[in-house]
């Protein structure tokens, strides 16, 4: 794949992000996500807010699950302190134009890079045969998500770093194919304690919404109790926590309750271990459980209240996919003249 140099300095900072509502929210996707779109918004430039309802789809979703979803998905931003005013908030099928590009993606990525895509691989498991072609496809929307608004900075966790790669390359080819300088080369941003939370289970598996063990996970709905029990529970092993991270690298359950703990109460993983270092389990567990009870129950109280009043979520997200609108449209319009296509 192309190595093109970065050409930011052409384009005004804009952020945008996106989550699939293809089911609840997880600590994960709240500590690798939300919490930082949360820190960036910011008063110079704008951020983009997603929930990818066409992504979703790529796997069997239920209609009424979806609908509940992705409105369950704007509460949990909204709820993490995304402001619908600062920050715009859209669900990707109202602004058309996401597709629309996505087409035009699909014709400049190859299938070399697409067969390359490691979360294809994973969830199409064994199967591949029987996936489909939306799940193929998927990173080529997903660069069309970002590319229709020019974004220059794209928060994510770690797994999705091979997806942004592939956003940079198709922007480069079709900028090279034009000879153009159009679309700017993302830089993906994916920092903190938490850009892999792994499973409570499992610390070689990522924390997932789609793990059958509920019990692997925390999600942004669980009430204190619950939080309280999976943690207690939690994967672990015998040894006191050390006193610095080297201690943690053959250690991944470990590792993975240090950088949580890390991520809710914004410090680094030296600080948390110079408090916390030569405690057993047993004490820094209820820790754990007590630091992420306050940080989560705020959250998910609010998230829902918000639940409770569908129809004000439905007009954030009408007023959300105009303002994405004004902004992808020209992108758009642009695309269609540099390629040649009579309007
Ligand atoms: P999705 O919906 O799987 O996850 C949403 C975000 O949460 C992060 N995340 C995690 N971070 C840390 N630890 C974990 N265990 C964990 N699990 C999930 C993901 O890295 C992601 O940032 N393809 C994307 C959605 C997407 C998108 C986009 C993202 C579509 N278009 C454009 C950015 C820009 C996805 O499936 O994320």
């Amino acid at each position: 794949m192309s190595e093109a140099p970065s050409n930011l300095a052409n384009f005004a900072p804009r952020v945008f992000s996106g989550i699939q509502p293809s089911g609840g929210l997880t600590l994960g996707n709240y500590l690798g996500a939300i919490k930082r779109f949360v820190d960036m918004q910011g008063a110079d430039y704008e951020t983009i807010y997603c929930m990818v309802d066409m992504h979703a789809i790529t796997v069997w979703q239920d209609p009424g699950a979806l609908r509940r979803n992705t409105r369950e998905l704007c509460a949990g931003f909204i709820a993490a302190g995304i402001d619908p005013e600062q920050s715009i908030l859209v669900n990707q099928s109202q602004v058309p134009e996401h597709a629309q590009l996505g087409w035009i993606f699909n014709c400049v990525a190859r299938m070399g890079w697409m067969k390359r895509m490691t979360q294809f691989k994973d969830k199409a498991g064994k199967n591949a045969e029987q996936a489909s072609l939306g799940l193929f496809a998927y990173p080529a929307l997903m660069a069309a998500d970002i590319l229709v608004y020019h974004a220059t900075h794209v928060p994510v966790g770690e797994d999705q770093k091979q997806h942004l790669e592939l956003t940079r390359d198709i922007a480069a080819k079709f900028n090279h194919d034009y000879d153009v300088d159009f679309f700017p080369l993302t830089e993906p941003v994916i920092e903190g304690a938490a850009t892999r939370v792994m499973s409570l289970r499992d610390g070689s598996k990522k924390m997932s919404k789609s793990d059958p063990s509920d019990m692997s996970r925390i999600n942004m709905t669980d009430d204190a109790d619950t939080i309280a029990a999976k943690i207690r529970k939690a994967r672990t092993d015998p040894e006191a926590l050390p006193s610095e991270a080297e201690g943690l690298s053959e250690r991944p359950e470990a590792r993975n309750l240090v950088n949580i703990y890390a991520a809710l109460s914004d410090q680094t993983v030296a600080e948390v271990l110079a408090e916390h270092g030569g405690q057993q389990f047993s004490a820094f567990k209820p820790a754990l459980s007590e630091l992420a009870v306050e940080k989560l129950a705020p959250i998910s109280t609010e998230m829902a209240r918000l639940m409770e009043e569908p129809g004000e979520i439905d007009a954030i997200l009408a007023r959300g996919a105009e303002r994405a609108r004004e902004r992808a449209e020209p992108v758009l319009k642009k695309t269609y003249e540099i390629i040649g296509m009579v309007r």
